[in-house]
C-alpha cells in the first residue's frame, strides 16, 4: 500500500493519524525495526541523517523534510499470530457456550475462541500501547499526559476489536480478559497512577462486568491481587492449584512470582522487561512462523520450517547456554573473540553484544526475584510451576545453565495460565467467586523490600 505524505510530522505519528497501525513494539525508540516502511519519493530525514528513496527506514525515526513524498507500507504479515493449541491451555471447560478468552499482556495480546471445551480459533497481536512505552511504569507515566488515559484505553480496545474480528465474533456469548493490574485498569479507563508510587496500592482490584466496552458482548475481567500481581496471576493460581512447597513463576515482561510456603502465599514481581518476548532486540520476534525457536551447536529449529526471519525468547536462552558452554561467550556476556560484536546464526539473523546485555538483565531480574523471595521466606521451593507463552518453549536445562532458574528443582510448565483463567471465567462465569477467593490468598512484598535483592540482581547479571 502506497501513501502520500505532505506533513513534516514524525512519519509513524502521521500514519497512525491516518489509521495505519505499524508494529511499534520497541515503543518508537528505533530498536526493533517493526515499523519499517519503504521510501518511494520525496526528501526525508531518518534521525539526524538524510534518507533517500528507495531506502527502507523505521517510520518512528523518519520525517519528511520538504514538499511531498510517498512511502510504501509493507503488507501486514502474520508475525503476530499466535498458534495456541488445546495443549497450551489448562483444563478448557467443556460448556456449549461460544466464548472468547484474552490474555492482555504488557507486550502482547493472545486471544482464543472456545466451544465445547476446544479452541476453534486463535489470534494475537503486540499490545498497541507499546508505542507509549514498553513497561507498566511508562504506561502509567503516559496517563499523566493530557488525554493519556483515553489514548491508552482506546488503543487496547481497538486492538481487542481487531482480534475479535480475526476470531469471527459470530455467536460469541461473552468475553473474559486476564491481565496485570495496570493493563486491567487501563482497559476499564481507571487511572493506575497509585500503582506507580509507594505503597503501590491498586485503585481497584475488581472490575465489574461491562457491556459498554466491546458492545454487544459482555466483558468479564479476572480479579487482581495487588498493584503488581494481577489477574494473570489469579489465573495462574487457578490453573496451577499451587501446593505447599510450589512456586508459580509467570515469565512475562513483569516476572510475577507466588510461593506457597505451606504457611501462606507470598508474592512479588520483578521487572524483567520485554527482551524474552522478542522486543528491543535486533532480530527479536514472537514465536511465530520464521522465528528460530531453538538453537544448538549443530543448527537451529525454525517455527514452520521456513527460512529464519528472527529469534524468539527460547532460542535466546539456548544461545546463551550453548555459547557459554562452548567458551565463545565470557561470564560478562561478551564475545570472547575481540573482533566480534555481532554473530549471525542464520542468513540475515543474528545476535549482538547489545542484545546479550538486554537478555542478561532480563534473566537477572527473574533469578534475583526467585532467590530474594526464597530468602525472605527462609525456605526453598521444591517445585517451580512455569507459566507464560515464553515459558512454554523454554528449555529448563538451558534456563538453569544460564542462571535464570535455580538448580535442582522439579519443573512443571502450565502454558499460558493467564489465558487458562480467562477461558475458565468466560465459559463458567459462576467461577468468579472462586477466582476472587484465590486472588485474596497472596501477600505481596515489593521487590525492593526483599532483603539482598540488589546484591542478588548484580551477581545474577553474570553467566555461570
Ligand atoms: S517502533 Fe520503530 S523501530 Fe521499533
Amino acid at each position: 500500500m502506497k501513501i502520500a505524505v505532505s506533513s513534516p510530522d514524525n512519519l509513524a505519528d502521521f500514519l497512525r493519524a491516518k489509521g495505519i497501525e505499524l508494529d511499534m513494539r520497541c515503543g518508537g525508540t528505533g530498536r526493533c525495526g517493526g515499523c519499517r516502511v519503504k521510501l518511494i519519493s520525496g526528501e526525508w530525514r531518518c534521525g539526524e541523517t538524510p534518507a533517500f528513496p528507495p531506502e527502507v527506514v523505521p517510520a518512528c525515526r523518519t520525517r519528511l523534510v520538504g514538499g511531498r513524498g510517498v512511502v510504501e507500507i509493507p503488507e501486514r504479515d502474520n508475525s503476530y499470530a499466535e498458534n495456541i493449541s488445546d495443549m497450551d491451555i489448562f483444563g478448557l471447560p467443556a460448556t456449549p457456550d461460544t466464548v472468547v478468552a484474552v490474555d492482555v499482556g504488557t507486550t502482547t495480546l493472545a486471544a482464543i475462541k472456545i466451544r465445547d471445551g476446544a479452541i476453534i480459533a486463535s489470534s494475537g497481536a503486540f499490545n498497541p500501547q507499546l508505542r507509549y512505552g514498553d513497561n507498566v511504569l511508562s504506561r502509567i507515566a503516559h496517563v499523566a499526559a493530557p488525554g493519556g488515559l483515553t489514548e491508552l484505553q482506546s488503543a487496547i480496545l481497538d486492538s481487542l476489536r481487531k482480534l475479535l474480528d480475526e476470531l469471527d465474533p459470530t455467536g460469541v456469548d461473552r468475553i473474559a480478559v486476564s491481565g496485570n493490574t495496570v493493563m486491567c485498569c487501563l482497559l476499564h479507563g481507571v487511572d493506575p497512577a497509585m500503582i506507580g508510587v509507594y505503597p503501590f496500592a491498586p485503585p481497584q482490584r475488581e472490575f465489574p462486568p461491562r457491556r459498554d466496552l466491546l458492545p454487544p458482548f459482555e466483558l468479564l475481567t479476572l480479579p487482581c491481587i495487588s498493584g503488581y500481581l494481577g489477574g494473570d496471576i489469579t489465573s495462574g493460581l487457578y490453573a496451577s492449584r499451587l501446593r505447599p512447597g510450589e512456586m508459580l513463576v509467570d515469565l512475562g515482561t513483569n516476572c510475577e512470582i507466588v510461593f506457597n510456603t505451606g504457611n501462606g502465599f507470598v508474592g512479588t514481581s520483578a521487572a524483567a522487561g520485554p527482551a524474552f518476548e522478542g522486543v528491543g532486540l535486533r532480530c527479536g520476534m514472537r514465536a511465530a512462523p520464521g522465528a528460530i525457536e531453538h538453537y544448538a551447536d549443530d543448527g537451529c529449529r525454525v517455527v514452520g520450517n521456513i527460512a529464519a526471519r528472527g529469534i524468539c525468547g527460547s532460542a535466546y536462552v539456548d544461545y546463551l547456554a550453548v555459547e557459554r558452554a562452548a567458551g565463545r561467550l565470557n561470564e560478562f556476556g561478551r564475545f570472547v573473540s575481540p573482533a566480534e560484536t555481532y554473530r549471525e546464526i542464520a542468513p540475515g539473523v543474528g545476535i549482538g553484544e547489545n542484545d546479550v546485555e538486554q537478555l542478561l538483565k532480563a534473566k537477572a531480574a527473574i533469578a534475583s526475584g526467585i532467590s530474594a523471595l526464597e530468602g525472605y521466606c527462609g525456605v526453598r521451593a521444591d517445585k517451580l510451576v512455569l507459566a507464560g507463552g515464553f515459558a512454554a518453549g523454554l528449555s529448563p536445562d538451558n534456563a538453569v545453565a544460564i542462571g535464570m532458574l535455580p538448580q535442582q528443582r522439579k519443573m512443571l510448565k502450565i502454558g499460558n495460565a493467564s489465558l487458562s483463567g480467562a477461558a475458565a471465567l468466560a465459559s463458567r462465569p459462576e467461577l468468579y467467586g472462586e477466582l476472587l477467593r484465590l486472588s485474596r490468598l497472596p501477600r505481596e512484598i515489593p521487590l525492593a523490600e526483599l532483603p539482598g535483592f540488589e546484591r542478588r540482581f548484580v551477581s545474577a547479571l553474570m553467566l555461570p
